[in-house]
Order: structure tokens, then C-alpha cells, then sequence
């Protein structure tokens, strides 16, 4: 199998480049990730990634596989276009190799304020929410934070700082809707600008890549619908 691996160190490259590998997968390699730790374990024990579960959980391994964000763990190697073409993640200031800095990334989905707000006083339990509130939450609480989707968003591309972009905004309507929050009126007041949330173009990419199957876009639309909603 034949790999073309990006490569930078800061400390030691004048710039880029792509480095060719070849490697014969053991039968037990089944995914990308497989392949990648079988060639830095046997030739290049320098190439630098993240990684943990090996499951499609821990949301380390994101990368740009063949031009598309995707998780190397969970991407089969039966039926990849060759050579592998593995880059990091888009847009994001690279630490070394497949590893990116993803500040910008975690700043924004902190500014959504990722958590419920809500003052009123703590029932003696817990904050109870009917089968069908907590339904709602269904498509939304499952994002692992891997930054696919909003490095692969071109409106985060451009404006990174100012736009939330698709991950922070997937969490901004999973707690909108969260029938335990009392801040939703702050939270769509927040949204209502003409970066935070209005620089989404409706481009889908965000959609297309979760490895996890969600719909940031369409969580997006939903905000603006309620915001529309409000309005009125
Ligand atoms: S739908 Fe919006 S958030 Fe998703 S990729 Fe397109 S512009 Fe970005
Ligand atoms: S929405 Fe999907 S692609 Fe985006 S960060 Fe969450 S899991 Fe990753
Ligand atoms: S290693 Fe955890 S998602 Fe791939």
C-alpha cells in the first residue's frame, strides 16, 4: 500500500513537504490508522499524530485523508484511493506532521458556553426531562469534538475567529433545545450576528465528513428558524 504523508517541524523544516511510504498491511490491518502505525513503527518512527481509542470515540485521530476530513481508525483501507494522501486537518496552525494546535477550535466552542444554565434552585435529585425532551438531544450530544467538520468548513476557513463554526453550533442548539436550560433567549441573542452564526453558507460540508453521522447544517437551520420564530 502506498502512502504520501505530510511532513513538518517547525524546529527543523524550512517548509513542507510530502514523504512516500510503501507498506505490505498485515492481515489484521483493517483500518487506516492500522497502516499509519505500522509505518511509523517499522520506517519512520518520527511521524508525528494523535491518537487513543482505536474506535472512532476519542475524536484524536481526525486528519485529511485523500482530500476529505475523516478519522483514520475508523476508515477502511479496502477500496482507498492510492497513494493515501494524508494531510492535517485544514486551516489549523500545524505543531508537527498530522498534529494540529486546535485553540481556535475549542475557543469557539467554549464561547457557545457548552454547559446548562440554569438558576433556578437544584431540585433534590437531579433536573428531571421527559423521554421526549431528552429525545430531542438525540443526534446532537453525540459529537466527539474532532474538529472534521469545522476545519472542513470554508466559512471557518475565512473567518475562524469570528464564526462559530458547525461543531460549536451543533452544541449551541443541543443546548437551546435542552428543556432543563433557562438561557435560551442569551444564547440566540449571542447567535444573532452577522459572523457567530449568520456566516454559514449552507455549503454542507460539515454534514458530508461527521464521522459520526451528525448534521451540523441542519442544527444550524434550526437556530435560524427559531431565531425567526422569536422575532416575530
Ligand atoms: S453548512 Fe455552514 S457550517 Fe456547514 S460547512 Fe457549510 S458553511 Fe460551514
Ligand atoms: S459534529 Fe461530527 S465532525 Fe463535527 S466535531 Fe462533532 S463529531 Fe466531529
Ligand atoms: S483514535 Fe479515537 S477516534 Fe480514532
Amino acid at each position: 500500500m502506498r502512502l504520501s504523508i505530510f511532513r513538518y517541524d517547525p524546529e527543523r523544516d524550512p517548509k513542507p513537504y510530502m514523504q512516500d511510504f510503501e507498506v505490505v498491511p498485515a492481515p489484521t490491518d483493517r483500518m487506516l490508522l492500522d497502516v499509519i502505525l505500522r509505518v511509523r513503527d517499522e520506517q519512520d518512527d518520527s511521524i508525528t499524530l494523535r491518537k487513543s481509542c482505536r474506535e472512532g470515540v476519542c475524536g484524536s485521530d481526525a486528519m485529511n485523508i485523500n482530500g476529505r476530513n475523516g478519522l483514520a481508525c475508523i476508515t477502511p483501507i479496502a477500496g482507498l484511493k492510492e497513494p493515501v494522501v494524508l494531510r492535517p486537518l485544514p486551516g489549523m496552525p500545524v505543531v508537527r506532521d498530522l498534529v494540529v494546535d486546535l485553540t481556535q477550535f475549542y475557543e469557539q466552542y467554549y464561547s457557545i458556553r457548552p454547559y446548562l444554565m440554569n438558576d433556578e434552585p437544584a431540585p433534590q435529585k437531579e433536573r428531571l426531562q421527559s423521554p421526549e425532551d431528552r429525545a430531542k438531544l438525540d443526534g446532537l450530544y453525540e459529537c466527539i469534538l474532532c474538529a472534521c467538520c469545522t476545519t472542513q468548513c470554508p466559512s471557518f476557513g475565512w473567518n475562524p475567529d469570528k464564526f462559530v463554526g458547525p461543531a460549536g453550533l451543533l452544541q449551541a442548539y443541543r443546548f437551546i433545545i435542552d428543556s432543563r436550560d433557562r438561557a435560551t433567549r442569551e444564547r440566540l441573542e449571542d447567535l444573532n450576528d452577522a459572523y457567530r452564526l449568520f456566516r454559514c453558507r449552507t455549503i454542507m460540508n460539515c454534514t458530508e465528513v461527521c464521522p459520526r453521522g451528525l448534521a451540523p447544517s441542519r442544527a444550524i437551520e434550526k437556530i435560524r428558524l427559531i431565531m425567526a420564530g422569536a422575532r416575530k
